[in-house]
């Protein structure tokens, strides 16, 4: 080996920027994973839940005794055992209660008003039949912006009298909070100056992240040590330990947290739910452990859901294009509790990253958080809090103002861009932008689909079209991101009081291999290969020979979990500087062998060697082992470092997309020909990894772009709460992705990495929104809402009277 060359030896070692096989899908392909389902214990129990068939119903009587009566059916929970217990209400997220059970009403369909246990999940959902519920219906609530009327139903009835919510004066009894940033006087004297404006009421519809492995858990009570282990599809499983003992009061070190393989998070599994703390209370009753499992109904319909954001977009402008003033006013819809999963400081999230890409001078953005008869939520679906929410709403209204000036809408953006020489950014609305090259990304993709060419043929199209001589458009997507992943400086980010930063430990075996241990959890991301390509590279040492284990409260250090893209720009960083202070010491025990002084030694890539006398070495291998026998005097043997990261800033992944798509007017059916997307995530840990997640996130963008959407009738019912109705690509709909990338390091993280995971679903959404809307452009339409499924399609060009 020591003959090798330092790029042989680099390339050995499957570091950073390798193309490394996942290490995980070795047991997933195999059907080896462990999954919470997969847990079967001695005495195991069963729970499930009797659900509302109402969206708004006070509860007359409750009658449990005929589900107790089914044979296998153990005991039966309601509202009335909790209260006792202080625990038919739990804290959500957003500083709001959730009640675990219904106790008096009953607010959105399919809520959660018995908890059957059984000997098993057969029995159990005999049993939630067989609960009895007497209902006395109440009129319904499902649009936001009537949410607020004064003849609106009042909806949280426990919080009636409550004046002030989380952020400020509530002004209506179904009102959450209201959130504003910017300068509205200096955005109000740019509209009136304005040569051009343009407002719209650009809807994000409601959607679900629909994770294949729905929420599930399994609580085992000891009740000889007082001890609680709560298995569960947990992707923050140190935020649940601590939750779990504010509200069971167990000692936090005896409840023992552990999330093993996760099916799919995508935000759905941050937050508490219902079923972990029935389960919790059902195992603590029967002295045995008990399982909680979903199934797709329950999931799609009262588990966290996304979006619902209905944001009236202004854009202030020059005559030739140049943006002035942007101006957003927005209603959120939370649904029945406010369970919106946000850092304390930021109830609409992120969404001040709404100025998007774009050197806007000034911006004014207020949100109004509304209650409805709908599920609870408002996670981050694949999105760094709300910002696909505020990606769609810029990317749409950049290519209303493009139309309404005649521009084409890459040379729009082209001509707005924040440039590269302005890095670090300043926004109008707060953020500090790290770096970006967007102009360079932007023309790339530009240049990777044959832009202009692209154009002329449209114009071709749009004239036989005009002749008669087709029934197809033609539309052109162009979208550009910029995304904010990585909460967060703890200085502004904390969820509950528990500050945002992050956390890696990493500990040297004297052989020489690895064990490293971190507070995030994969959920399919491929953790267990990327964070060992961190130390294999900082280290010098195989990432073959380095085990990365997340998701067990006992032995990983505390962290927030994995969400919102957070895992490489705070845990990545972690790992980085957890491993940096490993090589420090490595770095004098090195000396001390070598009888040098540690300035006369040199990195190079798995070994330090003396300047200037390169056969003089000591690899990591053979430090490793030192560290055992032979440090020092006076140094502490052993060769490990945990660090807790809280990043200095956020980093500001961007992305340029096209999108080319063929739409036929007689059937509403959207083609997607072609889709580029072009990634800077700074410096790249695992391209095909990346890959992997453009891939994952355009899919699911194009789920909620051409068809998903949870949606409540005039009645309260959730329609289309299963994978009949609602879209779920597959293989056949899902178009072929074109990836590429550009590399602009992030100055403030360690390894220069910015997060990557939420990108294609925040610039997805809009590209194939821009390519929709861009087919029918030159008829005189503005803006078509999501969802573009063909109905909806169809119906936009029947208004349009294309069908005669
Ligand atoms: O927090 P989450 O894991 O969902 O998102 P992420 O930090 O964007 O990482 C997603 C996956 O992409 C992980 O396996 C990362 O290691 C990998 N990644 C990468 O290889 N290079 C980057 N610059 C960013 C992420």
């Amino acid at each position: 080996m020591n003959d090798m060359t330092s790029e042989q030896r680099a390339e050995r070692l499957q570091g950073m920027g390798c193309k490394r096989k996942r290490v995980e899908d070795i047991r997933f392909v195999q059907g080896k994973g462990n999954y919470v389902d997969d847990l079967k214990l001695p005495g195991l129990l069963y729970g499930d839940f009797t659900r509302s068939p109402h969206g708004h119903a006070r509860i007359k009587k409750l009658d449990t005794s005929k589900a107790k009566a089914v044979p296998g059916v153990l005991a039966v929970l309601t509202a009335a055992d909790l209260k006792p217990l202080g625990l038919h209400y739990m804290p959500t997220l957003a500083g709001d209660v959730q009640a675990v059970l219904a106790e008096e009403k009953v607010l959105f369909q399919n809520q959660e008003v018995a908890f059957v246990i059984a000997e098993d999940r057969y029995a159990a959902a005999d049993g939630a039949e067989l609960v009895e519920v007497e209902y006395e219906a109440l009129p319904i609530l499902v649009d936001p912006f009537k949410a607020m009327a004064p003849d609106a139903p009042v909806l949280r009835e426990d919080i009636k009298d409550k004046t002030e919510g989380a952020h400020g004066r509530r002004k209506h009894p179904n009102h959450i909070f209201t959130w504003q940033i910017g300068d509205k006087e200096a955005t109000d004297a740019a509209f009136r100056k304005a040569e051009v404006t343009v407002k719209e009421l650009i809807s994000y519809q409601r959607v679900h992240p629909c994770p294949l492995e729905t929420c599930q858990c399994v609580a085992s009570f000891d009740k000889i040590k007082g001890e609680l282990t709560l298995w569960g599809t947990f992707q923050a499983p140190h935020v649940i330990r601590t939750v779990a003992s504010l509200i069971s009061k167990i000692p936090e070190h005896k409840i023992h947290v552990i999330s093993p393989d996760i099916g799919g998070g995508f935000g759905n599994k941050v937050g508490a739910y219902s079923g972990y703390i029935c389960a919790i209370v059902a195992s603590i009753v029967t002295g045995r452990p008990v399982k909680w499992v979903e199934d797709r109904i329950e999931n799609l319909s009262t588990t966290a859901f996304a979006r619902d954001y209905h944001m009236m977009t202004e854009i202030a402008a020059t005559k030739d294009g140049k943006v002035t003033g942007l101006r957003v006013y927005t209603i959120a819809d939370h649904g029945a509790f406010d369970a919106c999963a946000d850092p304390t400081k930021w109830p609409a999230g992120f969404f001040n990253i709404v100025t998007g890409s774009y050197d806007f001078p000034v911006a004014h953005v207020t949100v109004d958080g509304v209650y409805s008869n709908k599920a609870p939520g408002g996670v981050a679906y694949r999105c760094s809090f709300r910002v696909t929410e505020a990606a769609y709403c810029i990317e749409r209204a950049m290519d209303i103002l493009a139309q309404k000036l005649g521009m084409d809408p890459a040379e729009l953006r082209l001509k707005n861009f924040v440039r590269p020489e302005q890095f670090p950014y300043h926004s109008a609305l707060g953020w500090e932008y790290d770096s970006g090259d967007y102009h360079t990304a932007l023309r790339r993709a530009m240049d990777a689909v044959g832009y202009q060419e692209l154009r002329e043929e449209q114009k071709a199209k749009g004239a036989a079209f005009k002749r008669g001589e087709t029934r197809e458009l033609m539309g052109i997507g162009v979208a550009f991101f910029t995304e904010i992943v990585g909460a967060g400086p703890s200085r502004n980010c904390d969820i509950l009081g528990i500050a945002m930063f992050d956390s890696a430990e990493i500990r040297i075996h004297p052989t020489g291999t690895v064990i490293a241990r971190l507070g995030t959890k994969s959920q399919g991301q491929g953790h267990e290969t990327t964070y060992a390509q961190i130390i294999a590279t900082e280290l010098g040492l195989p990432a073959d020979d380095i085990t990365v284990e997340e998701g067990n409260t006992d032995t990983a250090p505390y962290g927030l979990g994995t969400y919102g893209s957070r895992s490489t720009p705070v845990s990545g960083a972690a790992t980085a500087m957890a491993a940096r202070k490993i090589k420090a010491k490595a770095q004098m025990i090195a000396a001390h062998l070598l009888e040098v002084h540690d300035d006369d030694l040199e990195w190079d890539v798995d070994r330090f060697r003396v300047k200037g006398n390169p056969e003089r070495f000591k690899t990591m291998k053979d430090l490793a082992w030192a560290a055992y026998n032979r440090v020092p005097p006076g140094m502490e043997p052993g060769l490990e470092a945990v660090n807790y990261y809280d990043p200095p800033n956020m980093t500001f992944p961007f992305g340029a997309y096209i999108c080319v798509v063929d739409v036929d007017v007689d059937t509403g059916t959207t083609k997607v020909r072609r889709f580029y997307a072009l990634d800077d995530c700074g410096t790249r840990i695992n391209p095909m990894i990346i890959e992997g997640q453009i891939h994952g996130g355009l899919t699911e963008a194009f789920g909620i772009a051409m068809g998903q959407e949870i949606r409540y009738d005039e009645t309260g019912n959730v329609t289309g709460p299963s994978f009949m109705d609602y879209f779920m690509p597959t293989a056949v709909e899902t178009p072929k992705w074109e990836t590429d990338w550009t590399t602009t390091p992030s100055p403030h993280h360690p390894i220069g990495a910015k997060g990557v995971g939420e990108s294609p679903n925040v610039g997805g959404v809009p590209c194939f929104a821009n390519a929709v809307n861009d087919a029918f452009k030159f008829l005189g339409s503005t803006h078509i809402s999501m969802p573009h499924d063909n109905w909806r399609t169809w119906m936009a060009a029947d208004k349009l009277g294309l069908h005669g």
